[in-house]
């Protein structure tokens, strides 16, 4: 399975944004993960659209776009057309999962569904089939430098044990207090993609934690 690494611009520095995206881009991210967050569903306000757009053109890597908003399904369009590449809603955030699912493919854009520490993986069982991605929150979304919660990687592997016995073909992602030891956890689980925010943004050498998050999962 193909192990990939996104690191989180919630833990840039705001008003460097392209510098930021640009040196992980070229220190062998895989993909940019943003935050996008509305002070409703989580207590903190992040970007929009209008952010996403910006900063399409700078980078070549997939836009992996988190949606920690109420009834997302009223922006999808909106992301879709600023760029996003992989667009993550919460089964938290709205009544209608299975419509916001089919409007992110609609849009030709891959549709990933999250879950919050809190919530079972019975709960997304019928749109198992139809999403590219599954997201599993590792912490309590909101902000950055949370204490990652071991007792997830019993989801990763539920969610893994499903896809092999029927087939499916999402990619398993992790976010939220992931550095080079519980990025094992989550790998040895069945997890393959890996969002990290303050491990790689608040080092003093980025760099140094991309290599140090790729040789722990080797
Ligand atoms: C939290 C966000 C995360 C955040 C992770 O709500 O979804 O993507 O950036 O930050 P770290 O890696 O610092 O836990
Ligand atoms: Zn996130």
């Amino acid at each position: 399975m193909l192990m990939k690494i996104a690191p989180s611009i919630l833990s840039a520095d705001f008003a460097n944004l392209q510098r930021d995206i640009e040196f992980v881009e070229k220190h062998g991210a895989d993909y940019i993960h943003v935050d996008v967050m509305d002070g409703q569903f989580v207590p903190n306000i992040t970007f929009g659209p209008a952010v996403v757009q910006a900063i399409r053109p700078i980078t070549k890597l997939p836009l992996d776009v988190h949606l920690m908003i109420v009834n997302p399904e009223r922006f999808i369009h909106e992301f879709a057309k600023a760029g996003a590449d992989i667009i993550g809603v919460h089964i938290e955030a709205t009544p209608h999962l299975h419509r916001a699912i089919q409007m992110i493919k609609a849009e030709n854009v891959k549709a990933e569904v999250v879950i919050n520490p809190g919530t079972p993986v019975e709960a997304i069982k019928y749109v198992l089939p139809l999403v590219d991605q599954i997201l599993v929150m590792t912490v309590n979304p909101g902000f950055g430098g949370q204490s990652f919660l071991p007792e997830m990687a019993d989801k990763i592997r539920e969610l893994a044990k499903l896809k092999e016995q029927y087939g499916y073909h999402y990619d398993i992602e992790v976010d939220g207090g992931i550095d080079d030891q519980t990025i094992r956890v989550c790998a040895e689980a069945g997890a393959n993609v890996f969002v990290a925010g303050s491990y790689i943004y608040g080092a003093q050498h980025p760099e140094e934690r991309i290599n140090a998050l790729k040789e722990a999962i080797e």
